[in-house]
């Protein structure tokens, strides 16, 4: 029979197959590639199918020893045998799913025909199949198609994400791009606002003029965050002062209410100084009491964040359409970025079931750190705040973007409300099994392919598509903040200053 020019090969019997679950083709084009997206039509309809592994055979070679020998007598296989006339190249494919009759997606159940033809899928059956979508958000293209990955908007956010990988495999470059990509929608395809926790200021480059963003984008300070004291409850503060005594915090409550109500009348703000003093200069407070109010309290004020008034505002931080990046890369106490995360945290959530902000993103860098498995919930404020959004978030436009490189280290409960995972390269057995644990629908193939990503590659697997897609992360087209460039490009960026201050030295002179 003639070789149509699309046919990609013909199924073939195995030891193991062809299942309803995996078939194999041999190859007549050498078009193929791991990761390609393939059709077969069998008599129950269209079968789609992904390629997991190739593998080269040639009976030639098969005999190690037949070849160790012919070759120690110093002559070749390969210039003695038509070898090439034996090669043969086998794709090994997943069966993912089969359009019927009545062209409805459905599981397949009956494997298909040794000798049925394979051939390439039409691009927009392909579209159609993974649940893409034109208006999505562009994160680049799948493995092995020319074809963009517009992920849909709804499907990624509304149960919440997270990407997971290695320090160094492009985290957060996607996150990056993803960032990008929410903040060039138009305004008829719905545009929330975008917040980062941006634990090393790699952030910041959107701001700059000459990425194009920056008419879009707010970095806060973490050294200027400040919470007003009037706008903390005394509750939000006896949380940040967990040693606190149930006495300790009664005495506190009525402080705080007092001097909310005497300033409300003068419409004075007040800081944390302001209750220090009001608690010290009275003197029916016992001093079994007033010692460690006034040492928590001062614990407190000695982080530098709560003041008068309170900076950045809501509206600062959340505009449709609009970047605000957390930039907590100057701060180094761990207890107040807790505090500043949990803070600013819920007060978006809150905030957004009143309808006041408009739905948003809130991506967390180093997650882990802020809502991890273990640790004391004396140490870690924010982690009640980000289970709080992965539980009820979506009822209300809440949506988290966890990003880590310990997904073991992570939350259970606030990684299992992450419907999609973006998986790039990990490699560590232990962060392996969890995934392999914590993300439905990803197969042992699946998890080796993981280990062999290269950077800026990613799997996505869960609510955001049908199926796991590998997908190539696209080019960024914002600035790149040079605080999260590599060592070797600081190295050489270093060296090539003190180059030219040398020059400019010698020129002056
Ligand atoms: N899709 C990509 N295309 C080009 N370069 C990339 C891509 N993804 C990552 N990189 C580069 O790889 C390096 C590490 O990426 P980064 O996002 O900082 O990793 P992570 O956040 O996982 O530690 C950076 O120098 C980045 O520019
Ligand atoms: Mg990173």
């Amino acid at each position: 029979m003639e070789k149509t020019p699309e046919e990609l090969g013909t199924v073939v019997s195995t030891i193991d197959g062809p299942t309803t679950a995996y078939f194999s083709f041999v190859l007549k084009s050498d078009s193929v590639r791991k990761g390609q997206f393939v059709k077969v039509e069998t008599e129950d309809g269209i079968l789609i199918g992904s390629v997991s592994d190739i593998t080269r055979a040639n009976r030639y070679f098969e005999r190690a020893e037949s070849v160790a020998e012919y070759e120690r007598n110093g002559s070749r296989v390969m210039e003695s045998f038509p070898t090439t006339d034996w090669e043969y190249t086998i794709a090994n494919c997943r069966a993912l799913g089969l359009y019927n009759k009545e062209n409805l997606l459905v599981r397949n159940l009956f494997p298909p025909a040794p000798g049925t033809k394979v051939l390439p899928i039409e691009i927009e059956r392909l579209k159609g199949f993974l649940g893409l979508d034109e208006k999505g958000l562009n994160i680049g293209k799948l493995a092995a198609h020319d074809v963009e990955s517009k992920i849909s908007l709804n499907r990624l956010l509304q149960k919440h994400m997270a990407i997971l990988a290695m320090s160094g495999t492009g985290k957060s470059y996607l996150a990056s791009v993803l960032i990008e990509e929410l903040l060039d929608r138009s305004r008829e395809l719905g545009r929330p606002a975008v917040v980062v926790i941006d634990v090393h200021g790699e952030y910041t480059g959107f701001a700059e003029r000459a990425g194009g963003y920056s008419d879009r984008t707010t970095v806060i300070d973490g050294k200027k965050i400040r919470i007003g004291m009037q706008a903390v409850s005394p509750q939000v503060l006896c949380d940040f002062m967990p040693e606190i005594s149930g006495t300790a915090k009664r005495v506190l409550v009525g402080k705080l209410e007092a001097l909310h109500k005497e300033r409300k009348v003068k419409r004075e703000p007040y800081g944390i100084e302001d209750v220090i003093n009001s608690i010290e200069s009275d003197p029916s407070i016992k001093d079994n009491i007033k010692g460690p109010l006034i040492g928590w309290l001062y614990s407190l004020k000695s982080q530098r964040i709560f003041g008068r008034s309170t900076y950045p505002t809501l509206k600062e931080l959340a505009q449709p359409g609009k970047l605000a990046v957390i930039d907590l890369s100057d701060i180094d106490s761990m207890k107040k970025k807790q505090i500043i995360v949990a803070y600013f945290g819920r007060k978006l959530f809150r905030a957004r079931k009143k309808e006041k902000v408009p739905p948003f993103l809130l991506l967390v860098e180093e997650s882990h750190n802020f809502a991890p498995e273990r640790g004391k919930g004396s140490d870690y404020f924010a982690r009640p705040m980000i289970t709080t959004i992965a539980r009820e978030g979506r009822k209300f436009g809440a949506s988290l973007c966890l990003i880590s490189q310990r997904p073991v280290q992570l939350s259970t409960t606030a990684l299992s409300q992450c419907n999609t995972h973006i998986i790039m390269r990990v490699t560590n057995p232990y962060d392996i099994d969890h995934i392999g644990e914590t993300s439905e629908g990803i197969d042992k193939g699946m998890l080796s392919a993981i280990t062999t990503l290269r950077t800026g590659e990613a799997m996505i697997v869960g609510e955001a598509a049908n199926f796991p897609v590998f997908v190539k992360v696209r080019q960024r087209k914002s600035r790149k903040s040079t605080k999260g460039e590599s060592i070797e490009t600081i190295a050489r960026k270093f060296e090539e200053m003190k180059e030219k201050k040398k020059q400019d030295v010698e020129a002056f002179l």
